[in-house]
């Protein structure tokens, strides 16, 4: 099987190297990729919201199915592009991915398909926007309805902070046909689970669950950012969860989107909140989550391009059960000075060779933001710059390889947060390891 994969983040850098062990896989290609991925795949300067010029790549390159990695080229339509060339592509069609770049459109399908979610108001005037904030009181939630890179969200005590948020949401996207529009919603309390499921539009294989940590700083604090680490599995969550968001998340998603005529095909994610009052849906996304792409898959031992190409092409139903492995893994991310506000790029990199030469095969570098000069040196190039992977017996061990290789790796000024996995692993070694989600 011949695969060409779009994007060039650490995401993608985890797909190709899955696809990449992938027996079947005959040839690797990425566009753009990243000085990592180059490592594993051919790259091409494609530009990936292009939906013509990844098409005309792919049909050049008699690709067996194109892997559509971030959201935005899929809201782009870029999926839709290579589908009406014939060749089999995971990710949804731009009307399907409206899950992810509409949050009001997300919330619409969630009311009709009774699935649990934050109750919420879209807003488009300051008179609304009072009425809601009001409504719901603090701590508000307040989001961007467009895709805003995991920077749109606003969870805060301050009113004044909330409103002015809104405001700017609303104003931001004047100019686009429908306006712009602040969703404010009712402050969900508990521990965050990203779920992912991979569906062919009728037929649903959820993987195994992740956590994310969306805070820039140790302890949660700090900004929202796309994403400073992730560990799998949870041994805190209930061993019921992932039948339970199936039934009552997963499932009837796909089968809603399926009878309004824009089946969704590609990757689900369910991003969770597990409260007092039982499993709500925080949001939506059409893609694999970024990093917890890098656990889960560090963690599947069913090949990745078998599993893709089924959903591409409607197959899934005949997929034999999907095979894991009993390891847990942790990814720690290695962050720019000043991410996520202005994320300073063009440092060097180093240690790479170091963690290859001592760390391999459990911890491994995946990259982010990297490119490499002239010289063959490897430098940063984005504001999540590596993702520091790696698996073990258990989430202490696990944790214990990635941070190892983590303080192998030098890039001036960057940041890491050193409390990945660090209260799932300890509760787990307290609790003696038992339950595995
Ligand atoms: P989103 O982009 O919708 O996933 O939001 C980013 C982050 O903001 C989430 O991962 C949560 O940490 C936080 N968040 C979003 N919605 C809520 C909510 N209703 N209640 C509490 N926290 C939220
Ligand atoms: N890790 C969050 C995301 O991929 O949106």
């Amino acid at each position: 099987m011949k695969v060409l994969v779009i994007g060039g983040g650490a995401r993608e850098h985890a797909l190709c190297r899955s696809l990449s062990l992938d027996p079947d896989v005959t040839a690797l290609h990425c566009a753009p990729g990243n000085a990592g991925i180059a490592e594993v795949a051919e790259l091409h300067g494609v530009n990936a919201l292009d939906g013509r010029a990844v098409a005309e790549l792919a049909a050049g390159l008699a690709a067996d199915l194109v892997v559509v990695g971030p959201e935005a080229p899929l809201v782009a339509g870029v999926a839709d592009a290579v589908r009406a060339r014939g060749i089999p592509v995971f990710g949804p069609s731009a009307q399907a991915a409206q899950l992810e770049g509409s949050k009001a459109f997300a919330k619409d399908v969630m009311a009709a398909a009774a699935v649990p979610t934050a109750r919420s108001y879209v807003c488009t005037t300051p008179e609304e926007i009072d009425t809601a904030l009001d409504a719901f009181g603090a701590p508000y939630v307040v989001k961007d309805d467009g895709l805003a890179a995991g920077k749109g969200v606003v969870v805060t005590d301050d009113a004044t902070q909330a409103r002015a948020h809104a405001l700017a949401c609303v104003a931001q996207r004047r100019d686009a046909a429908d306006g712009g529009r602040a969703v404010i919603e009712e402050f969900l309390d508990g521990p965050e689970v990203s779920l992912f499921a991979v569906t062919d539009g009728e037929t649903v294989v959820p993987l195994r669950p992740a956590q994310d940590f969306k805070r820039a700083y140790d302890g949660d604090a700090g900004p929202n950012t796309g994403g400073m680490g992730a560990y799998s599995p949870l041994p805190w969550a209930d061993p019921k969860l992932v039948d339970e968001v199936m039934d009552t998340v997963l499932q009837p998603t796909v089968d809603e989107l399926r009878r309004r005529g824009t089946p969704f095909s590609g990757l689900l994610y369910a991003g969770l909140a597990i409260t007092s009052r039982g499993v709500r849906v925080i949001e939506f996304n059409a893609r694999f989550g970024d990093p917890e792409t890098q656990v889960v898959l560090a963690r599947l031992k069913t090949p990745l391009a078998g599993l893709l190409h089924a959903a591409a092409t409607g197959t899934l139903a005949a997929l034999p059960p999907l095979r894991w492995s009993d390891d847990a893994a942790v990814t720690v991310v290695i962050a720019s000075h000043n991410y996520p506000d202005t994320p300073r790029t063009g440092d060097p990199i180093t240690g790479l060779a170091d963690v290859a030469a001592q760390d391999a095969p459990e911890a491994y570098v995946l990259h982010a933001g990297t490119r490499q000069d002239a010289s063959g040196a490897v430098l940063s190039a984005g504001g999540r710059v590596l993702s520091v992977t790696a698996t073990g017996a258990d989430l202490g061990i696990a944790r214990e390889r990635a941070y190892r290789a983590v303080g192998r790796i030098a890039l001036d000024g960057s940041q890491h947060r050193t409390d990945i996995a660090a209260k799932a692993a300890a509760d787990a070694a307290a609790d003696g390891g038992a339950v595995r989600a």
